[in-house]
C-alpha cells in the first residue's frame, strides 16, 4: 500500500523552510506543498485567538490540496493553535514542541536546557510543561528572542547589528548551567552559526524540526503512507505576501529543488 498525496507543511513565513529541507532530505520521494502566512507574519506578537484563526486557514488550504498529513513548522501556532486544530480536522498533525523537547532531555548532560522563541511560545510555557513531563528535574532557561524573527526574514543575518543582537538577548544564558539549546522557533535554525558561535561550541544546539521529521516518516510508514514514487518529490511553496522576498530566502535556503512558488490569497 502506498498514498501519493503530498504532506503539508504550515509556517508564518521563511522559517518553516527550515523544516522543508529536512523533509526534502529524510522523504525526498514525498510531494510537499508548504504555506508561508506572510501576510500576518509574525505570529510570535499576535493574541493565541489571531494565531488560532490564521492557522486555521493555512489547515483549510492544505487540506484543498489534498495533503495527507500536516507538519505545524510553527513552534507559535503548535504552541497555540495545534490542540484547538487537531479537535476540528480529521487529517494527521504533527507539531514541533513535543519532539524539540524530547531531543533535548536526551541530549542535556548538566540537566539545564535552555530555550529561545518568539514571545508567544515563551509565554505559552509549552516548553517547559513538555520538558517537565519527559523529566521533571530539569531546569528550563527561556528567552524570548522575537527580533530574530526579523533578522531572518530580512536577510540580515550576517550583519554586526545582528550579530550584537545576537550576543545581547542570549547573554543571560551564559550565565547558567546549560549545556543544550532548543532553537524553539523555526526561523532560528537560519541563524545556527551565529548562535553556535556566540554560545561556544559546548553548547548543543537542538532544532525540533530534524526530530519531528522522523516521526512523521515513522508514522507514514507504519500506517502505509509513503509514496512509492520512484522519481524526487515535488516541492510546492506558497506565500500570502512578499513575494519576492520569499522567493529570494527560498531559493537560498533550497537551492534548486523548488518545482513552483506562489503567491496565493487565503482567508477572507
Ligand atoms: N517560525 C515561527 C515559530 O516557529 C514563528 C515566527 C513568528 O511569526 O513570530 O514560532
Amino acid at each position: 500500500m502506498s498514498d501519493k498525496r503530498p504532506i503539508g507543511l504550515l509556517d508564518s513565513g521563511v522559517g518553516g523552510l527550515t523544516v522543508v529541507e529536512e523533509v526534502i532530505k529524510k522523504l525526498p520521494h514525498e510531494d510537499i506543498v508548504f504555506i508561508g502566512d506572510e501576510a500576518h507574519m509574525p505570529y510570535g506578537v499576535r493574541p493565541a485567538s489571531e494565531i488560532i484563526k490564521y492557522t486555521r486557514e493555512m489547515v483549510e488550504f492544505l487540506i484543498s490540496q489534498n495533503v495527507k498529513a500536516i507538519i505545524y513548522a510553527c513552534n507559535t501556532a503548535t504552541a497555540r493553535a495545534l490542540s484547538t486544530l487537531e479537535k476540528e480536522f480529521d487529517v494527521p498533525m504533527f507539531g514541533v514542541i513535543k519532539s524539540g523537547a524530547q531531543s533535548a532531555v536526551a541530549d542535556t548532560k548538566t540537566d539545564d536546557i535552555g530555550v529561545i522563541g518568539t514571545e508567544s511560545t515563551v509565554n505559552s510555557g509549552s516548553y517547559p510543561e513538555t520538558i517537565a513531563k519527559v523529566d521533571d528535574k530539569i531546569k528550563v532557561h527561556s528567552i524570548a528572542a522575537q527580533h530574530f524573527v526579523k533578522i531572518v526574514e530580512s536577510d540580515a543575518a550576517d550583519t554586526d547589528a545582528s550579530k550584537e543582537d545576537i550576543a545581547q538577548t542570549l547573554a543571560p544564558l551564559k550565565e547558567t548551567n546549560i549545556d543544550t539549546l532548543i532553537l524553539g522557533c523555526t526561523h532560528f535554525p537560519m541563524l545556527e552559526k551565529q548562535i553556535q558561535a556566540f554560545m561556544g561550541e559546548s553548547v548543543k544546539l537542538v532544532d525540533p524540526g530534524i526530530e519531528t521529521t522522523n516521526v512523521v516518516k515513522k508514522y507514514l510508514s507504519s500506517e502505509a503512507m509513503l509514496t512509492d514514487n520512484q522519481q524526487s518529490g515535488k516541492v510546492e511553496l506558497n506565500t500570502t505576501a512578499n513575494l519576492d522576498s520569499f522567493k529570494a530566502l527560498a531559493k537560498d535556503w533550497l537551492g534548486s529543488g523548488i518545482s513552483e512558488i506562489n503567491l496565493i490569497r487565503i482567508g477572507d
